[in-house]
C-alpha cells in the first residue's frame, strides 16, 4: 500500500476495462454514480464540481487525462502542467473514490478514425480561433462517458460553450447521462480560476482583472433595467479595448442556449468575453436571467 492509499485516498485506476467495470458494478446495485472529466492541473473550480459531485451522489469519478486532440499544433501540448501527485492529492481531499488516469494509446488506439462533431455552436466565440478544439472535446468525453457510465457529469460554466456544445451532444445523441453545469469559481478579486493563471505574471494577473470587472458592470447595468444590448455590447468591447496589457479576441452578449449574438433585449443574456493577457489566453463569461 502507498502513502496516498494509506491516506484514505481516491483509487487510481488507469485501465478504460477496470473503470468501467466498477461503474457498472456500482448501478447495478442501484448507487448513483457522479462523473467529473478534467485534463488535471486541478484547482478550486475543480474542487467545487468533485464536491457537488460528492453531494448529489453515492461514488464519484474523476477522471484526469490531457486530451491531445484539442490542442492546436501550435498549441503547446507537452507545456501543458500535469501535478499528479497535487492533483489525486485534491481528488481525494474533495471526496472522489477513484480517479480515473489513462494513457494516450487506450484513449486513442492506433489508427483510431472516430470523430464527434457537434455543428454551429461550434462555429464561433472560441471555434473561431481555435477550429479543431471542440471536435476534440466532444470525442475524448463520449469516449468517457463509454469508458465510466456515470448517471450524471459535471461541468463549470467558466466554460460556457463547451458546456452548451457537450449539452447539445448528449440531446442530440441521446446520450444516458445528465449534465450538470456548476458556478464558475472565482478569486476574491473576481478573477475566474483556471489553470492557465500560472502563466500570468503578478502584473498581467492585475491586467487580466478587467476581464470580470467589465463582465461584472455590464451585469450590473442589466439588473439595473438598462435594455439597449448594442450599446451594451459597445461598451463592454470599448473598455476591454482600452484595458492595458489586455488584447481583446471578442467580447459578445448572446443568446445561452443558441450562443447567437444578440441584437436585442431577451430575459436572458450572457456576456462572453476572450483576451489575451501577456501570452496567455483567458476566457470568462457571466450570465443574466435563466439560462439552465
Ligand atoms: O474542460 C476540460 O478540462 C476538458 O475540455 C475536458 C472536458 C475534460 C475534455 O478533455
Amino acid at each position: 500500500m502507498n502513502q496516498t492509499e494509506a491516506a484514505g485516498a481516491a483509487r487510481l485506476v488507469e485501465s478504460p476495462e477496470e473503470i468501467r467495470r466498477v461503474v457498472q458494478a456500482a448501478r447495478r446495485t442501484g448507487l448513483r454514480v457522479g462523473f467529473v472529466p478534467t485534463m488535471g492541473a486541478l484547482h478550486a473550480g475543480h474542487r467545487s464540481l468533485i464536491e457537488q459531485a460528492r453531494h448529489d451522489c453515492d461514488v464519484v469519478v474523476a477522471s484526469i487525462f490531457v486530451n491531445p486532440t484539442q490542442f492546436a499544433p501550435h498549441e503547446d501540448l507537452s507545456k501543458y502542467p500535469r501535478p499528479l501527485e497535487a492533483d489525486l492529492r485534491l481528488c481525494s481531499g474533495a471526496g472522489a473514490d477513484l480517479v480515473f488516469h489513462p494513457s494516450v494509446p487506450a484513449m486513442y488506439p492506433a489508427g483510431m478514425s472516430t470523430v464527434v462533431r457537434v455543428e454551429g455552436l461550434t462555429r464561433g466565440l472560441e471555434g473561431a480561433s481555435r477550429p479543431t478544439h471542440f471536435q476534440g472535446v466532444t470525442t475524448v468525453v463520449l469516449k468517457l462517458f463509454s469508458v465510466v457510465p456515470a448517471d450524471v457529469a459535471y461541468f463549470g460554466q467558466k466554460d460556457f460553450q463547451q458546456q452548451a456544445v457537450l449539452r447539445k451532444m448528449v440531446a442530440d445523441l441521446c446520450l444516458p447521462i445528465e449534465i450538470v453545469v456548476c458556478p464558475t469559481v472565482r478569486e476574491p478579486d473576481g478573477l475566474a480560476l483556471s489553470s492557465r493563471n500560472v502563466y500570468l505574471s503578478p502584473t498581467e494577473r492585475q491586467q487580466a482583472l478587467e476581464l470580470s470587472a467589465a463582465l461584472r458592470r455590464t451585469m450590473t447595468q442589466l439588473e439595473q433595467g438598462v435594455r439597449d444590448i448594442p450599446a451594451l455590447q459597445r461598451e463592454l468591447r470599448d473598455r476591454l479595448v482600452a484595458a492595458p496589457g489586455v488584447v481583446l479576441d471578442y467580447a459578445t452578449l448572446a443568446d445561452p442556449q443558441t450562443l447567437e449574438e444578440l441584437s436585442s433585449w431577451q430575459p436572458s443574456v450572457v456576456a462572453l468575453v476572450a483576451a489575451r493577457v501577456g501570452t496567455t489566453r483567458l476566457i470568462d463569461n457571466m450570465v443574466f436571467g435563466r439560462w439552465q
